[in-house]
């Protein structure tokens, strides 16, 4: 299969990529405008594959994705591309509207130009595969999960502009006939995950000794997926997939924030011992503005109909997480000599009031 993949140098994008490319010997086309989450050093095991090419570009340049569509003629697109970081939506949401919306529009429309030209069978065997998340689906209480009938109820600037995203996707198939499909996952955590997010942040600074943020109580909870069962399932999503469905992606993994946290320190101090327990690290510190309070999903509609199901447990994820941290600082000391942690997200109590 000649596979367009947006957003192939990111965290999930690039387990992805090594796994079309190094496991399954895919032809593979990576669209990536190599913003600060991108990074060509994560899929550098697949330069000089056969099949495998790299594109640097924006996906928001409408003339440059129909010309690459036209060039690399693609069997389908699995469009990763985003930004993705809520405390950074918060901050600053204008890349979020730019990439998010008006890129996946953007995409949409080259992908529709290429797909009505292309003959009838190459046309029905088309796919465009829109990866989202469920933060779409708003927050949950107690108890309950999301699933693939769950109304959208997003709630931060990321949130939104990925679920209008999605609604972008489906209008194509329904109006213009592009045979999309939508996947909706939760947390992802693994290798190459940039250290702005919770799991390789409190990694690194519990490495290094530093203090280890837990925004509010740390009551809130995750359902943690391992970033390769993720790939796995977007594969299964474009082969088996029908185009008009919705597939909820997630690992039955529920952790609250603090057992997180705790976990990763338990596991340091086993592996490098240091004078006190990392867990005097912890700091419990301002909340993040109009945090969900629990997301959870029930992946059963993707196990049963994609024959998909995760193999990675959380305990066996985090601790080949962790391992793969202590192995790797090559890919991330250059990171975090470009941003080392520093709390983001937070609202500047004038421009509340304001
Ligand atoms: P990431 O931030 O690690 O990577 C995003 C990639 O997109 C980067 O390589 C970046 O350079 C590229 N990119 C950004 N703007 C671009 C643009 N305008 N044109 C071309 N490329 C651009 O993100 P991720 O965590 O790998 O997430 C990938 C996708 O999966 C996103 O759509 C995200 O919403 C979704 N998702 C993420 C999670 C998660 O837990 N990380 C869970 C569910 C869904
Ligand atoms: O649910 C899927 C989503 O998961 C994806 O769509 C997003 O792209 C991805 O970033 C992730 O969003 P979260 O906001 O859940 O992930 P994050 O790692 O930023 O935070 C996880 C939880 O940990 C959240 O409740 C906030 C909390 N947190 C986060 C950071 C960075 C802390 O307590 N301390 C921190 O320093």
């Amino acid at each position: 299969m000649r596979i367009l993949v947006t957003g192939g140098a990111g965290f999930i994008g690039s387990a992805l990529v090594r796994h079309l490319v190094l496991e399954r010997g895919a032809s593979v086309l990576v669209v990536d405008k190599l913003t600060y989450a991108g990074d060509r050093r994560s899929i550098r095991d697949c330069e000089g594959r056969p099949g495998f090419a790299f594109l640097e570009a924006d996906i928001c340049d409408t003339a440059r994705m129909r010309a690459a569509f036209a060039e690399y003629r693609p069997e389908a697109v699995m469009h990763l591309a985003a930004e993705s970081h809520v405390d950074r939506s918060i901050a600053g949401a204008a890349p979020f509207i730019e990439t998010n919306i008006q890129g996946t529009f953007s995409l949409l429309e080259a992908a529709r130009g290429y797909h009505a030209g292309l003959e009838a069978a190459a046309k029905a065997g088309f796919r465009f595969l829109h990866v989202s998340t469920d933060e779409v689906f708003g927050s949950l209480g107690p108890t309950g999960a999301f699933d693939e009938t769950t109304p959208y109820d997003p709630r931060s600037p990321y949130s939104a502009s990925k679920a209008a995203s999605d609604h972008l996707a489906r209008a194509w198939r329904e109006t213009y006939g592009l045979p999309t499909l939508v996947t909706n996952c939760s947390n992802n955590y693994g290798p190459y995950h940039f250290p702005e997010k919770l799991i390789p942040l409190i990694i690194l600074n519990a490495m290094a000794g530093k203090e280890l943020p837990v925004y509010g109580d740390g009551s809130n909870i995750r359902d943690w997926l391992f970033v390769e069962d993720h790939a796995r399932a977007l594969v299964a999503a474009v082969e088996r997939g029908q185009p008009g469905e919705t597939y909820c992606i997630g690992g039955r993994s529920e952790q609250r924030n603090l057992d997180v946290v705790q976990t990763i320190c338990d596991l340091l101090d086993a592996r490098l011992p240091g004078a006190r327990p990392r867990r005097e690290l912890i700091r419990f510190v301002t909340d993040r503005p109009g945090h969900d309070q629990r997301y959870a999903i029930d992946p059963a509609k993707a196990e049963r109909e994609l024959g998909w199901s995760q193999q990675e447990s959380f305990e066996s994820g985090i601790a080949r997480t962790i391992d793969w941290y202590l192995a790797n600082e090559w890919w991330w000391q250059p990171l975090r000599a470009e941003y080392a942690g520093e709390r983001l997200g937070l609202i500047p109590a004038t421009a509340k009031a304001g």
